[in-house]
Formats: C-alpha cells, sequence, structure tokens
C-alpha cells in the first residue's frame, strides 16, 4: 500500500452526474425560481425527518435569521404561554457555536446569553442553561455540534417549565438522533445547512422545520417579501381582503431568502444519499477511535465523545489536545503532511472581537470553550474518503507521537 504524502482536504464534493443532470434540466425547463423542485424537496425533506412542516430557504443562516425574526415578529402566535421575543429578551445560545447562529438574535433584537459547553463532547452544559435562565430569557437554542447532540429531554423539560421556545440549530447535524429522535424535530424550530461541505449539499441552501403549521405560515411569509404567493392557507388569507388584487397581496415585512429550483433538484437527489453518507461518516469515525486507542487512553489525543444515547454522524473528526502548544505543533504536522485541519467553529464566540461591541450576557467563565479554542481542531471524515486516505490519516496521525 502506497502512503506516501497525500492529500485530505476537509471535504471533497458529493454530488456527480446525477445532480448536475437534475440540474441541467431545470435550467433548460425554463422553470428556475422557486416552484414546483422547491415544494417537492420541502415534502420529502418533511418526510425523511418525520416532521410536519419544512421550508427551503438559500443557506443555514438564512434558516437561523427567520427563526428569530419569527420569534420577535407580530404574527408569532403565542404558543403554551410562550411570548413573542420584544427588544432586549434574552435567548440562552452556548458560545462554541458559529456566527451566524448568534448575529440572527441580535438583529432581530435580542440579547444573546452564552453558556459553557463541555469540550469532550462540544455540545452546551445542562447546569449553565439553568443558571443562565433570567425573567428576560424567552427562548434556547441548543446547537448540535459537529454531528453530536445535545441532550434534549432535559432542555425540553426546562423549556416546558419556563414556557420558553426551543430553537435548535442542527446545521453540523443532519440525521444525527438522540434517543432515537432526529436532532432538530425535539423543538418549536430546527435549522439545517445544505452548505457545500455540510452532511447532504445543495450548494448553498438550507430548511428550517416546525410541527406548528401557524409558524410555518409566518416563515413562509418572511422567506418572501411578506407576500402571501407561496402559503398553504393562501385563498383563506386572500377572502379577507377581497378589495385587495391576490396577485400581490402583503400581510407581512419579510426578505427574499429564497433558494432556487437548481437547489432544489440537486437536494432531491442527495437527500436519498443522506443515510449512506451518514453510514461512512460513522465508520470513518470508529475506525480512527479503534486505531487511536493507546493515543486516547493515555489522554495524548482527545476525540469528540458522542453525548448518552445519540446516534452521531459525524461531521469531521474533532479532537483535543493536552494544550495550545501541543495543538500548534499537530496542526503544523497535520497540514504539512497534507491533511487539511481547522478550528473548532468559533471557538468561544465571546472572545471574538465583534463581542467587544455586541450586546451579550455570559455565564460562568466559559472555561469549556475556552479549552476547545486553544486546544482543539478538526479534520475531515467525508463520506468519499477512500480506505487508504483513512489508513494515512491514522499513519500520519500515530507519526506525531
Ligand atoms: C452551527 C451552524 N449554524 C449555522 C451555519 C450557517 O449555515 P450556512 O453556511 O448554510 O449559512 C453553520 C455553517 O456551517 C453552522 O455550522
Amino acid at each position: 500500500m502506497n502512503l506516501s504524502k497525500m492529500n485530505i482536504p476537509l471535504n471533497l464534493s458529493t454530488f456527480g452526474h446525477d445532480e448536475i443532470r437534475a440540474a441541467v434540466n431545470v435550467l433548460e425547463s425554463g422553470h428556475v425560481t422557486m416552484g414546483k423542485q422547491c415544494f417537492e424537496f420541502e415534502e420529502q425533506f418533511a418526510q425523511t425527518l418525520n416532521v410536519k412542516n419544512a421550508i427551503f430557504v438559500n443557506s443555514g443562516s438564512s434558516a437561523n435569521l427567520l427563526a428569530f425574526f419569527a420569534l420577535a415578529n407580530f404574527a408569532m402566535p403565542e404558543i403554551k404561554g410562550r411570548k413573542r421575543m420584544q427588544p432586549g429578551d434574552e435567548v440562552i445560545v452556548p458560545a462554541l457555536t458559529w456566527s451566524t447562529t448568534v448575529w440572527p438574535i441580535l438583529q432581530a433584537g435580542g440579547v444573546p446569553v452564552f453558556v459553557d459547553s463541555d469540550p469532550e463532547t462540544l455540545q452546551m452544559k445542562f447546569e449553565d442553561v439553568e443558571k443562565a435562565i433570567s425573567p428576560k430569557t424567552v427562548a434556547i437554542c441548543p446547537v448540535h455540534v459537529l454531528g453530536n447532540a445535545v441532550p434534549m429531554g432535559p432542555i425540553k423539560q426546562l423549556a416546558e417549565k419556563h414556557r420558553l421556545w426551543i430553537i435548535e440549530d442542527t446545521c453540523e447535524s443532519l440525521g444525527t438522533k438522540h434517543q432515537g429522535k432526529t436532532v432538530g424535530t425535539w423543538g418549536d424550530i430546527g435549522t439545517y445547512s445544505f452548505f457545500f461541505s455540510h452532511h447532504i449539499t445543495t450548494i448553498e441552501g438550507g430548511m428550517i422545520v416546525t410541527p406548528h403549521d401557524d409558524i410555518a405560515e409566518l416563515l413562509r411569509t418572511l422567506r418572501a417579501h411578506g407576500w402571501t404567493r407561496h402559503l398553504k392557507n393562501r385563498e383563506a388569507v386572500e377572502k379577507k381582503y377581497p378589495d385587495l388584487d391576490p396577485r400581490y397581496l402583503f400581510v407581512n415585512m419579510g426578505f427574499n431568502l429564497r433558494p432556487t429550483e437548481v437547489n432544489a433538484a440537486f437536494g432531491k437527489i442527495q437527500l436519498k444519499k443522506l443515510s449512506a453518507f451518514n453510514d461512512r461518516r460513522v465508520e470513518i469515525a470508529n475506525t480512527w477511535n479503534n486505531a487511536f486507542v493507546d493515543l486516547i487512553s493515555s489522554g495524548s489525543l482527545i476525540p469528540m465523545k458522542t453525548t448518552a444515547q445519540t446516534d452521531s454522524t459525524w461531521f469531521g473528526y474533532p479532537v483535543l489536545l493536552k494544550n495550545e502548544e501541543t495543538k500548534r505543533k499537530f496542526q503544523g504536522h497535520l497540514e504539512k503532511n497534507g491533511i487539511e485541519t481547522r478550528p473548532i467553529i468559533c471557538g468561544n464566540l465571546a472572545r471574538q472581537p465583534a463581542f467587544k461591541t455586541l450586546p451579550h450576557r455570559t455565564v460562568s467563565d466559559l472555561s469549556g470553550a475556552n479549552r476547545v479554542m486553544d486546544s482543539g481542531i478538526y479534520w475531515g471524515s467525508h463520506p468519499l474518503m477512500s480506505k487508504i486516505e483513512v489508513d494515512y490519516v491514522i499513519k500520519t496521525v500515530k507519526e506525531f507521537w
């Protein structure tokens, strides 16, 4: 077996002839803006995840944007005593997340309250979530980081007790299950990303799911101009305004965050491949977990631990090193040998320069998120990785020690 220097990128494109053919068919049909393909993809996504409503948008960030703007919108229904977000209200969110989990909270007038994460599982700490609750809290935003899952049972109980919304950012964990239930479908709204490197891709794209029909209608309005055109109950709404032209009827404000038919054509094919892709991700991670068992037991290398009762889908292979210096050397060793690496998302987001200015509150010293930021990295575990590449990673990692 030839294990001389190889290139192991974070990700490779997972689309092929079928997706390209479907995209070309859409282009040739002339129907390229949001329509039949998008609605079919939404339907199929909802069925795959066993959720009532799915709303396709142009990115995972847009999905988060709509989720928090819905929360603050005058048309947000107050379900089971949970309140609409008013300016200055708080949303509990892990400091260890991606930036566009948090910007939409601020953009919609809320204040993020950062909680810490367990550095080994990378998921937010329940004790911190409890501590973070204040009279201003309106929502908890669990983020399922890098294919793993936040244990959702206690979060759900806590949210019910305090009448809080749950918005799950699932952009990194499509297909992951916790206690047999798909993450993103535990709460009131779940968001997903189909960016190029994610579990499936629509080039750019995202999805929002919700069990609540009236929130789904609100999200559809906000997605496209505040317009009634793509509402499920369009006719009923139009009947209320007989003196207005139903073709251009605006019942709310809104954005234009629509996806295209090309994105949907990709998505429909990729969705069929999701479970095989995820199986391969798990297989790769298990191979590495087994191969590194000595390094793990000596504490030299600490790969992400799956939370209890979770079937993780391993969006990359995150590891902690002993300290920052070892991380720097290890990262240099991997990169020098052609293995691409990344920081574990934004680390402690509260330490990013933007938060010198932006309003936020923190709970605890965020030492878990700091540990991840200072001494954690990840490399790819993409489903097209061959056995030779998987072995090359093992050899290169072991060589460091
Ligand atoms: C946790 C999380 N939220 C939101 C996003 C945004 O998704 P997108 O890149 O599709 O805008 C990402 C992107 O990687 C993410 O990791």
